[in-house]
């Protein structure tokens, strides 16, 4: 298949090398349940950055390039859920594949750095846990949509889930909720729960930000991680920056 032999092209004498070696930009995702922030922290931690001088790209899942938007309008409407929560990780894991190859690779390329909200992390959680898809699919779809591409650092935005229902209802205004919002309080703690122990599992990539304070304040939090994971050089803290 054309991906694998794009793929095994790529590979060194040992193996894939780490994403890292091949890219130079660095490759920040956001996590978490609904209403927990990730679209104002992205967007803030973006400007963040630029304002040290380094490029960014922002994007987002599903969607992200023009395939991939095309799909997130199918599975968001709730036009997919009577196929079920296999058909639903294939359509995420295909949007994934398109915004991969589209979007992030080519920037990460550059030696942009790529602030995504949402990635692979949300199909193990949504899907996998929540949907109870076979973690063979799970992880099948994730080889072929993604291949060696892991997140350098993937921030887990965790907010009790009463706290994150109240901020859904003021931010919907009257919009009615989208396929996945409309779950019960009980999904919600549940995926909460999982994207916790997904953390847990994997301490070098993910680190799980307390989402109940003030915007600056998970912002603040934020910077902090990103430079003592991405230190030295790179984004250097500034005096304000050190304010706590
Ligand atoms: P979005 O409007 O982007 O919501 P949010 O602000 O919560 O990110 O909707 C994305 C929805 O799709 C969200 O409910 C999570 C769900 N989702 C999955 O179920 N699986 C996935 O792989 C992805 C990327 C998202």
């Amino acid at each position: 298949m054309a991906l694998q032999s794009k793929k095994r092209a790529s590979e060194g004498p040992d193996g894939p090398p780490a994403r890292s070696e091949r890219s130079p930009g660095k490759f920040i995702t956001f996590e978490g349940g609904e209403g927990t922030g990730k679209s104002t922290q992205v967007a803030m931690l973006a400007l963040r950055l630029e304002a040290h001088g380094i490029a960014v790209l922002v994007t987002r899942e599903p969607g992200g390039s023009p395939g991939a938007e095309i799909i997130r309008h199918v599975l968001l409407s709730g036009a997919a859920k009577p196929l079920g929560p296999d058909a639903e990780a294939m359509l995420f894991a295909a949007a994934r594949e398109d915004h991969v190859r589209c979007t992030i690779k080519p920037a990460l390329d550059s030696g942009k750095w790529v602030v995504c909200d949402r990635f692979a992390d949300s199909t193990r959680v949504y899907q996998g846990v929540l949907g109870q898809v076979d973690q063979r699919l799970i992880n099948g779809l994730e080889r072929v949509s993604i291949g060696d591409l892991s997140p350098d650092l993937t921030l887990v935005l965790d907010l009790p889930v009463e706290a994150a229902f109240e901020r859904r209802t003021r931010r919907r205004g009257g919009a009615a909720p989208d396929r996945f919002e409309a779950e019960d309080l009980e999904f919600h703690q549940k995926l909460r729960q999982a994207y916790l122990a997904l953390a847990a599992r994997e301490p070098h990539r993910c680190v799980v930000i307390d989402a109940g304070t003030s915007k600056e304040e998970v912002a603040k939090q934020i910077w902090r991680v990103v430079n003592s994971r991405f230190d030295p050089g790179m984004a250097p803290l500034t005096a304000e920056d050190l304010v706590s």
